[in-house]
């Protein structure tokens, strides 16, 4: 596309979310990840709920996750999409420590992770944003005591032990709230009073406090609307790249996961249904599962969905 000033503009991979980004930035992107090493390692993962009889005996289990295998590494966002109730929030929960797994292991940063093993040292490490920032936030809390709560319970740890002092934890609120793209002010503020949009960047600044290594966010955007949901993606990328994150980015909404995701995970009734970089799970999709999920986002151009119009693909040339 030509400018009016001449100059060549970068095709739009992300139209719907506003950024202008080029297939060599991707392609460029990816080699560069491709030589960080792995912060994540998911081998055999299972996870059983037990199915409780009216008496509180437990009669079987219900699988949520199966035989999920998969690694992240430093710097990367692997997108995880599928269905509701296909086990997202489960995964990530499991991968935070908060539900125990069944089987399979998990290496964190080289440590690998089991029910005796160090998580409490590694919970400051691994962060999660979660889908709602009503209910996430304590309505009687001001934001900044909010922002300040894991500074506190961590504070014991060595490298934490600035943050026992109240200035040192007032200094990196106001940081963090500037950070996120709000005013330093509103930590004298409650949750209630600003807009959905606002508190999911209080959750956000609440989360990057102890400067994590990786944070799932599962369905972060999902409760805001479109034009908002870019910016908070958009932050996301910003933070990501200022403080070297990597994320694990749960979604039921492929267009968000794309956006975001260097690597697309689809997850389907507990299992991965197959892992790759979003343009090939987009113009090469390997399952009939991702077909079906790809046809079903309205005015979505692909190489291979029939139901693309020629309006659509002018639309969205990705
Ligand atoms: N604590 C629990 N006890 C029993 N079953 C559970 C529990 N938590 C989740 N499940 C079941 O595990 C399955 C996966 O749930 P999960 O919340 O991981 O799905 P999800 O993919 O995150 O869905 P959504 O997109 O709706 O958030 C569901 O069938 C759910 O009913
Ligand atoms: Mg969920």
């Amino acid at each position: 596309m030509v400018e009016d000033n001449g100059t060549l503009r970068p095709k739009p991979l992300d139209p719907k979310f506003g950024v202008w980004v080029t297939e060599a930035d991707r392609a460029a992107r990816l080699d560069q990840l491709a030589t960080e090493p792995e912060l994540l390692r998911v081998e055999h993962l299972r996870v059983d709920f037990p199915i409780r009889n009216p008496l509180g005996a437990k009669r079987s289990y219900f699988v949520a996750v199966q035989d999920v295998s998969f690694s992240i590494r430093r710097g990367e966002t692997l997108g995880l999409v599928g269905e509701s109730g296909c086990g997202k929030t489960t995964l990530g929960r499991t991968l935070l420590g908060l539900i125990p797994p069944t089987a399979g292991t998990i290496t964190f940063d080289g440590q690998t992770l089991s029910r005796q093993a160090p998580w409490h040292r590694l919970r400051a490490d691994l962060q999660l944003i979660f889908q709602d920032p009503y209910s996430s936030l304590n309505p009687r809390m001001t934001v900044g005591d909010a922002i300040a709560e894991p500074l506190r319970v961590h504070c014991g740890q060595e490298r934490f032990h600035r943050y026992r002092r109240l200035d040192a934890r007032r200094d990196r609120v106001a940081y963090l709230l500037e950070r996120v793209g709000l005013p330093v002010a509103a930590m004298h503020r409650f949750p209630h009073e600003f807009s959905g949009g606002q508190r999911q960047r209080i959750c956000i600044a609440r989360a990057l406090a102890l400067n994590p290594q990786l944070v799932v966010a599962d369905e972060p955007v999902s409760a805001l609307d479109v034009s908002v949901q870019a910016q908070v993606l958009n932050l996301l990328k910003e933070l990501q790249a200022e403080f070297g994150l990597t994320y694990l980015f749960i979604s039921h909404d492929l267009s968000v996961v794309k956006f975001m995701g260097d690597r697309i995970m689809v997850m389907n009734q507990g299992r991965i249904e197959e892992l790759d970089t979003g343009d090939r799970i987009y113009h090469h999709p390997q399952s009939a599962y991702t077909r079906t999920l790809i046809a079903a986002i309205p005015h979505l151009a692909t190489s291979w969905n029939p139901s693309t119009t020629q309006e659509s693909r002018e639309a969205d040339p990705s």
